[in-house]
C-alpha cells in the first residue's frame, strides 16, 4: 500500500520514533521478540524493584511541577499522567521497550495496508475508513489486485449521506406512504456496540423527531420489547452484520421480518428493511434488494467498524454532517498517532501505562470512568474493543506469550460509580487502575443552581486527587476521629489514575477517544506480540451451541456430553414438557 498524500509531519510517512528503532527490532511480519526476555524488559523489571514502594505523594513533593509535564496533549484533547506511579525514567524505558518491540514499525505497516492480521491473512485498515478524500491508500489483495480503497470508502459514505437525508427528510416511505419515525439497529457485538454507544454519547446532536433502538441479544425479550410499542408502517429495520451469518442477528432480522409481513404484507420488505454488510450473497439470500445494501470491507474488523456503513444508524440520527465530524475526529486522532514521538504520543503513553500496571505491578482489571453520563456505554463498548483484541495467549509465532495481557476493562459514568464500587478503588486490596473521562463544557449549560455541570466536575477533580493521596493516619487523628476509627477512615492512596479532558463532547472529540483506545489497544498488542485483530475464542461456544440447538428441541435427541451439561439439558428439557 501506498499513501500518496502523507499528512504526517513526516514527508517519508516514516513514524519519528522509526529511526530510533533499535536496530535489533523485528520487521514486520516476522516473529516478534519473547518481549520478557529482552534487555528493555529486564530493565523496566528493575526499574520496577526500585520504585514500586514510592509513593504519589512521594513523587509529587519530589517534583512540584509533576502535574504540569506529565501531560500531553493532541488537538485539544488533554492527558494528565501525572497521577501515575511512574518517574520520567519510567516512561524512558517503557518508550525503549515500544521501540525494541519494533511499535513504528507495525503502526506503519497497518497504515500502509500489510495484511497484518496474519491468521486471517487480512489487512488492518480502520483508519481508511476516515481517510479525507482525495487521499489514497492502495491495497493489494490476496489475488495480488491492487485497490485504492479511499474512493471506495467515500462512495459508500456518499450513499450512506444520501440516504440517512431521505430517511431524516422524510422523502423515504414505508409501504403505506408514510415516513419513518423509528430507526431500528439489529445486530451484535461490533455491529451494535459502536452506534449504540455513539447514539447516546451524541444524542444531543440527534434530530429528537426520530427514535432509533437497537436489539442484538438472541433473547426473544430483545426483539419484543424493541417494537412492541412500534407501528411497523413508520419503522424502518437496519440489519447489520458484517458476516451476515451471525445466528443472534438473523433470528432477530427474521423476527423483525415476519412483525413487518404480518402487518403490511410481503412486498413491505423493500420499504422496511436495508442491510449493512460485506455478504452481499447472504444479504440477498435473507431476501433483503442489495441495492438496499451499504457495503464495507474485510479490511473493517467488527469491532473497529463503527465509522463505516455500520454507523448507518447513527448517521441517520445525528444527520451525515455531524457523522462527519466524527470521522474527522477519528482522523486527528489517526494523525495524532502516526506522527507524534512516543513520549507525547496519547494511544502510545496510555498503551504503556497499561503495560506497566498489567505485567508489572500484576493488575488485573482497568476501570474507564467517564463523566458523562451520553458515555454511559463507552465502557461497554471498549470492552469489545480491548477485550476481543488483547484477550490472548499466544503470540504472533503461535508461542505462548509468557505474560500477561489484556485486562478485564469495565466501568460507568461518574458519580453513579462513585456510590457503588469507588469504596473498592479507594480502600479495597485490589490496583485498578483507571481513566477519568472528563469534558469543561457541559451539553447543557445553565442547569441547575448551583450549576450540576460545576458539581459534577468538582466530583471529578475530587476522586483522581483522593485515590492519589489519600488520607493518612495521623490526618484522621488530627482531625479527632476516635483511635478505634482511624483505620477504618485511612485512605491508603497511591491508586493510579489518568485523567482524560476534553473541551466539549461533540463528535469530533468523541471520534478522538474512540481512535485512541483503538490505537492504545494496537500498542498494547504489538509489545505483547499478539495478534489483535482475530477472536477465535469466541468460536467454540458457537459450535456448542449449534450442537445444542436440536438436543433441546428433540427429547429423544442422544446426549453425549460431559454429566454436568447432559444433566442441564434433561433438566431443562423435562421442564419444558411439563
Ligand atoms: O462475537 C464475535 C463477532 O464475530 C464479533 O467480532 C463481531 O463484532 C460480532 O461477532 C458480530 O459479527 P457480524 O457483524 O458478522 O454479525
Amino acid at each position: 500500500m501506498a499513501i500518496t498524500e502523507p499528512t504526517s509531519a513526516h514527508s517519508d510517512g516514516a513514524h519519528p520514533d522509526a529511526a530510533q528503532s533499535d536496530p535489533a527490532r523485528p520487521a514486520a511480519g516476522t516473529a516478534p521478540p519473547v518481549i520478557n526476555q529482552t534487555p528493555e524488559w529486564a530493565a523496566l523489571a528493575a526499574h520496577h524493584a526500585e520504585i514500586a514502594d514510592v509513593t504519589l505523594r512521594d513523587l509529587f513533593a519530589r517534583d512540584p511541577h509533576r502535574g504540569e509535564t506529565f501531560v500531553a496533549e493532541a488537538d485539544g484533547l488533554y492527558l494528565d499522567y501525572s497521577k501515575n506511579r511512574i518517574t520520567a525514567r519510567t516512561i524512558e524505558l517503557l518508550v525503549a521497550l515500544a521501540r525494541r518491540a519494533g511499535l513504528a514499525d507495525r503502526i506503519e505497516a497497518m497504515m500502509r495496508g500489510d495484511r497484518i492480521n496474519i491468521t486471517e491473512n487480512r489487512s488492518v485498515l480502520h483508519v481508511a475508513l476516515r481517510a479525507p478524500a482525495g487521499t489514497s491508500i492502495v491495497v493489494e489483495g490476496p489475488d495480488g489486485e491492487k485497490t485504492d480503497v479511499v474512493p471506495e470508502v467515500h462512495r459508500v459514505l456518499d450513499r450512506m449521506t444520501e440516504f440517512a437525508d431521505r430517511v431524516r427528510s422524510g422523502v423515504w416511505r414505508g409501504a403505506t406512504d408514510q415516513p419513518i419515525s423509528t430507526v431500528v439497529n439489529i445486530g451484535i457485538g461490533g455491529s451494535d456496540l459502536g452506534p449504540a454507544m455513539a447514539y447516546d454519547a451524541l444524542r444531543d446532536y440527534s434530530d429528537r423527531s426520530l427514535r432509533l433502538r437497537f436489539v442484538s441479544n438472541v433473547d426473544p425479550t430483545d426483539i419484543r420489547e424493541a417494537t412492541v410499542d412500534l407501528d411497523p408502517a413508520t419503522t424502518l429495520f437496519i440489519v447489520s452484520s458484517k458476516t451476515f451469518t451471525t445466528l443472534e442477528t438473523l433470528a432477530n432480522a427474521r423476527a423483525a421480518r415476519q412483525w413487518v409481513v404480518d402487518a403490511l404484507g410481503e412486498d413491505a420488505v423493500a420499504h422496511h428493511f436495508v442491510a449493512v454488510s460485506t455478504n452481499a450473497e447472504k444479504v440477498a439470500e435473507f431476501g433483503i434488494d442489495t441495492r438496499h445494501m451499504f457495503e464495507f470491507w474485510d479490511w473493517v474488523g467488527g469491532r473497529y467498524s463503527m465509522d463505516s456503513a455500520i454507523g448507518l444508524s447513527l448517521m441517520i440520527a445525528i444527520g451525515p454532517e455531524s457523522f462527519r465530524e466524527l470521522l474527522a475526529g477519528f482522523h486527528a486522532m489517526d494523525e495524532h498517532f502516526r506522527s507524534t514521538p512516543f513520549e507525547r504520543n496519547l494511544p502510545v503513553l496510555l498503551g504503556l501505562l497499561g503495560v506497566w500496571y498489567r505485567d508489572f505491578f500484576g493488575a488485573q482489571t482497568h476501570a474507564v470512568l467517564p463523566y458523562s453520563q451520553y458515555l454511559d456505554r463507552f465502557p461497554a463498548y471498549l470492552q469489545q474493543l480491548d477485550m476481543e483484541s488483547n484477550g490472548k495467549s499466544v503470540d504472533l509465532a503461535g508461542r505462548p506469550v509468557g505474560v500477561p495481557t489484556g485486562p478485564v476493562v469495565w466501568g460507568t459514568p461518574g458519580t453513579n460509580g462513585q456510590h457503588a464500587y469507588f469504596q473498592l478503588l479507594h480502600q479495597g486490596t485490589t490496583l485498578v487502575p483507571a481513566d477519568f473521562i472528563g469534558f469543561i463544557e457541559p451539553n447543557h449549560p445553565g442547569v441547575g443552581d448551583p450549576d450540576q455541570h460545576v458539581l459534577l466536575m468538582a466530583n471529578f477533580f475530587a476522586q483522581t486527587e483522593a485515590l492519589a493521596f489519600g488520607k493518612t493516619a495521623e490526618e484522621v487523628a488530627a482531625e479527632g476521629v476516635a483511635a478505634e476509627l482511624v483505620p477504618h477512615r485511612t485512605f491508603p492512596g497511591n491508586r493510579p489514575t489518568n485523567t482524560l479532558l476534553a473541551p466539549k463532547l461533540t463528535p469530533f472529540t468523541l471520534g478522538q477517544l474512540v481512535a485512541l483506545y483503538e490505537h492504545k489497544v494496537f500498542t498494547q498488542g504489538v509489545i505483547w506480540g499478539i495478534n489483535s485483530f482475530d477472536q477465535w475464542g469466541v468460536e467454540l461456544g458457537k459450535v456448542l451451541a449449534g450442537r445444542i440447538i436440536p438436543e433441546l428441541t428433540d427429547p429423544a435427541a442422544k446426549l453425549a456430553h460431559d454429566s454436568s451439561t447432559n444433566a442441564l439439558i434433561r433438566r431443562f428439557r423435562e421442564a419444558r414438557r411439563s
